[in-house]
C-alpha cells in the first residue's frame, strides 16, 4: 500500500485483499482537508458508506490522530492517513473520487470571496496533485469561494491536459439541503419529502432557489417567497454569525457532502436516475459555469438539465445571479491564466 500511515496495518491489508477477492463494489475515496471542521465528520460519514472500500485522509496537520480514531470504526472501508505535501501524491494515487474541503472558512463580516486570497492557492496545489496522480477521478470541490475555485480547478486541469468537465463538480448540495429544510418547515412537511432545485452558484444572490419548481407542487405567498429566498441565500451567513468567529457550517456541510459524494459513487457504479444539483461547466446559460440539476453516471455529470420554466421573480433573480457569477468565474480563471 502507498506510504502514508495506517493503523493496525496487517489486518487492514488482509481486509483490503479479502474485499478485492469478494468482488464487492468499492470505490477509493480521498478527502483533502480531512482534519478540518468539515473534513472530520465527512471522514466519519464516508467510513460508514458501504460503497467506499478505501478511504485516504490527507491534510497538512493532525491526520495521524484523525486516522487512528476513524480507523477503529467497525465498518469495511480501509483507512489510511497522509500528512503534508510530501504525501499528497500517495494520498491521491488510484483514487476514484477526491473530495476537497481544504481551506480557510469565513468569520463574521466576511464574504466567501474574502477567502479567495488563501484558498485559491490551496485549490491550485491540490488540483495539480489530482492531475498528476488520479487524472480520471471525479472531483467534488467544497472549498470556498466555490464560484471561483471550480474555474480555478478547470484551468489547472486544462493546463495539465487532463480536463474533463464531466468530472469536476462544485458542491452546492448544502444549498439544496437548507432549501429542503426551510421549505418543509413552511409547508409543514417532512423535509425528506421535499425537493427544491437550487441553481446558479454558491454565494449570496448567486444562490437561486426555484420555488416555482418545488416538489411536491406547492404555492407560496409573496411574503413566504421573500422569507425563503433570503434565508436560503444567507443560510451560510446565519451559521457563521451563530458560530461567532469559530468557523462556518461544518456538520450540515459534512452531511451534504456525503449525500453528494454518495450520489457520485452510485453514478460511478452505474445506477440510473441519479440526479442532483451541482456547479459545473454548463451550457444552460451564456456563462461557462452554472449550477443546475445534473445526472450523475459512470463518467461524472453526464447530462446537465436546463433550468425549466421560471416565473418573473426567478427571472429577475437569475439576472442578478449571472452578473455576480460572471465576475467570480473570471476572477478564478485569471488567477491561473495571469
Ligand atoms: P477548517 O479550517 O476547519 O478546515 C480546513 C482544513 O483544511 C484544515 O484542517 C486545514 O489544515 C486544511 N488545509 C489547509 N491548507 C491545506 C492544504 N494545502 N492541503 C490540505 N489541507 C489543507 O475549515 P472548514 O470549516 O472545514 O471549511 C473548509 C472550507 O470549506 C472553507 O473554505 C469553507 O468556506 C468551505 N465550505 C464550503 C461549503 C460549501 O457549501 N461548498 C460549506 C461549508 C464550508
Ligand atoms: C455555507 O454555505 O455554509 C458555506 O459556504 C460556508 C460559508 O462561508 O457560508
Amino acid at each position: 500500500h502507498p506510504p502514508g500511515f495506517q493503523m493496525g496495518e496487517n489486518s487492514g491489508l488482509r481486509a483490503a485483499n479479502c474485499r478485492a477477492k469478494g468482488g464487492a463494489p468499492g470505490f477509493k475515496v480521498a478527502i483533502l482537508g480531512a482534519a478540518g471542521g468539515i473534513g472530520q465528520p465527512l471522514a466519519l460519514l464516508m467510513k460508514i458508506n458501504p460503497l467506499v472500500s478505501v478511504l485516504h485522509l490527507y491534510d497538512v496537520v493532525n491526520t495521524p490522530g484523525v486516522t487512528a480514531d476513524i480507523s477503529h470504526m467497525d465498518t469495511s472501508a480501509v483507512v489510511r492517513g497522509f500528512l503534508g505535501p510530501q504525501q499528497l501524491d500517495n494520498a491521491l494515487s488510484g483514487m476514484d473520487l477526491v473530495i476537497i474541503p481544504a481551506g480557510v472558512p469565513r468569520k463574521p463580516g466576511m464574504t466567501r470571496d474574502d477567502l479567495f486570497k488563501i484558498n485559491a492557492g490551496i485549490v491550485k496545489t491540490l488540483c495539480e496533485g489530482v492531475s498528476r496522480c488520479c487524472p480520471n477521478a471525479i472531483v467534488n470541490l467544497i472549498s470556498n469561494p466555490v464560484n471561483s475555485t471550480v474555474p480555478i480547478a478547470a484551468e489547472v486541469f486544462k493546463k495539465a491536459g487532463t480536463y474533463d468537465p464531466k468530472r469536476l463538480l462544485g458542491v452546492t448540495m448544502l444549498d439544496v439541503v437548507r432549501a429542503n429544510t426551510f421549505v418543509a418547515e413552511v409547508l409543514g412537511l417532512d423535509p425528506r419529502e421535499v425537493d427544491v432545485p437550487v441553481v446558479g452558484g454558491h454565494a449570496g444572490v448567486t444562490i437561486l432557489p426555484l420555488l416555482s419548481q418545488v416538489k411536491p407542487p406547492s404555492s407560496f405567498t409573496p411574503k413566504e417567497i421573500d422569507y425563503l429566498t433570503d434565508r436560503i441565500q444567507n443560510g451560510g451567513t446565519e451559521v457563521v454569525e451563530a458560530k461567532a468567529g469559530t468557523g462556518s457550517a461544518t456538520l450540515s456541510m459534512a452531511y451534504a457532502a456525503v449525500k453528494f459524494a454518495d450520489a457520485c459513487l452510485r453514478g460511478l457504479r452505474g445506477d440510473s436516475g441519479v440526479i442532483e444539483c451541482a456547479f459545473v461547466a454548463s451550457p444552460v446559460t451564456e456563462l461557462p459555469f452554472f449550477a443546475s440539476k445534473v445526472r450523475l453516471g459512470r463518467t461524472g455529470a453526464e447530462e446537465i438539465y436546463p433550468l425549466g420554466p421560471l416565473n418573473e421573480y426567478e427571472r429577475a433573480g437569475l439576472e442578478k445571479a449571472k452578473k455576480e457569477l460572471a465576475a467570480s468565474i473570471e476572477k478564478g480563471v485569471s488567477f491561473i491564466r495571469k
